[in-house]
């Protein structure tokens, strides 16, 4: 691709805009449509055409008239759209968007898991390579995991992976004692540490406390919830598109968001009078930054990188995932 040049005098929102002018050019010649997880640059947040969670980003792919999907997120997603999608063309701008949580488990592994519970289903967490979810019965993402699993009999085993907070999540609010969890963690969210936040909020006592719940400090939030240490109206466990839901809807002023901070810049944006303060300011996703306005351009122009699920995994895979798309 011939490289933009950027002329002595142009300043880099200069040289931003003509890239962005360039990429709507590309995106009406190839009728695409780009898509964006909360955790991307503000840059690529502000030209999506859709923007949210891994379970709205799901269901948008299967929702457009658009050939081309431009994932701006990380590969499990560009994956999961590429398999609902076969007829469409997914592209992931860089192709080292990965996800810590995503490999915590390989095919294999859960294979030899399986074995160890053969009357067992699994419920699988969208962060997961589309071999693992070609081994699932259900898969789910933060905003409908409580959902998912509510809907599978209550007498029925459980293998839920790979995240642990969620897992742990999940069995609090379900109740549900025949559930085995997988011992992954993505090392962004494990970072953010029960005591960082508990910092935090005594520095912002009346701020309500947003935590995804893939954080480190989920578990013992909901044990501090239930002895009182935090108060339980204030505190609230949700995925990042609930997160912004919740923060233009609540009428508190200030807010401490446990989570990637990338969020910070959509809910700043649609919440201007209101204060977001980071759990831990370094709780950064380098996979999901990985994505730039050039890289955008360039996916575009020269059709890269072209995502693609072999026929017979993704056939095993897709089930899972319409069953994801369809609860909550
Ligand atoms: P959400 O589905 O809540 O956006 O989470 C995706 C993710 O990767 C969290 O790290
Ligand atoms: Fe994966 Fe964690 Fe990044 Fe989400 S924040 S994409 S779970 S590494």
């Amino acid at each position: 691709m011939k490289k933009l040049e950027r002329n002595a005098k142009m300043t880099v929102t200069e040289m931003q805009s003509r890239i962005i002018e360039e990429i709507q050019e590309w995106k009406k010649k190839r009728n695409a449509i780009l898509l964006a997880h909360n955790y991307q640059l503000p840059e690529i947040q502000d030209i999506a055409d859709v923007l949210g969670d891994s379970l709205s980003l799901a269901r948008a792919t299967v929702n457009t008239s658009a050939d081309v999907i431009v994932f701006c997120g990380v590969h499990f997603m560009a994956e999961t759209a590429a398999i609902l999608n076969p007829e469409k063309t997914v592209l992931l701008p860089d192709l080292k968007a990965g996800c810590s949580l995503a490999v915590s488990i390989t095919a294999d592994e859960l294979r030899a898991w399986k074995a160890e519970h053969p009357n067992a289903v699994v419920v699988a967490y969208v962060n997961t390579t589309a071999e693992v979810k070609a081994e699932s019965d259900y898969c789910c993402t933060s905003s409908n995991a409580v959902d998912i699993v509510r809907s599978i009999p209550e007498d029925q085993e459980i293998l839920f992976l790979p995240d642990m907070f969620l897992g742990s999540f999940v069995k609090n609010e379900t109740g549900r004692e025949n559930m085995h969890i997988w011992m992954g963690e993505c090392h962004v969210h494990a970072g953010i540490a029960p005591d960082q936040v508990e910092g935090v909020l005594s520095q912002h006592p009346e701020a309500e406390l947003l935590v995804h719940p893939e954080c480190g400090c989920s578990t013992s939030g909901m044990y501090l919830m239930s002895e009182d240490v935090l108060p339980k109206n204030k505190t609230h466990i949700l995925s990042t598109g609930n997160m912004l839901k919740h923060s233009k809807n609540s009428q508190a002023a200030e807010f401490i968001v446990a989570t990637e901070v990338g969020i910070i810049h959509q809910m700043q944006k649609q919440n201007p009078k209101k204060q977001f303060i980071p759990a831990n300011p370094k709780a950064v996703c380098s996979f999901m930054k990985m994505i730039t306005l050039e890289k955008v351009l360039a996916a575009l122009k020269e059709n890269k990188h072209v995502i693609e699920v072999p026929a017979e995994i993704a056939e095993k895979a897709k089930l899972s995932i319409e069953r994801m798309v369809s609860v909550g």
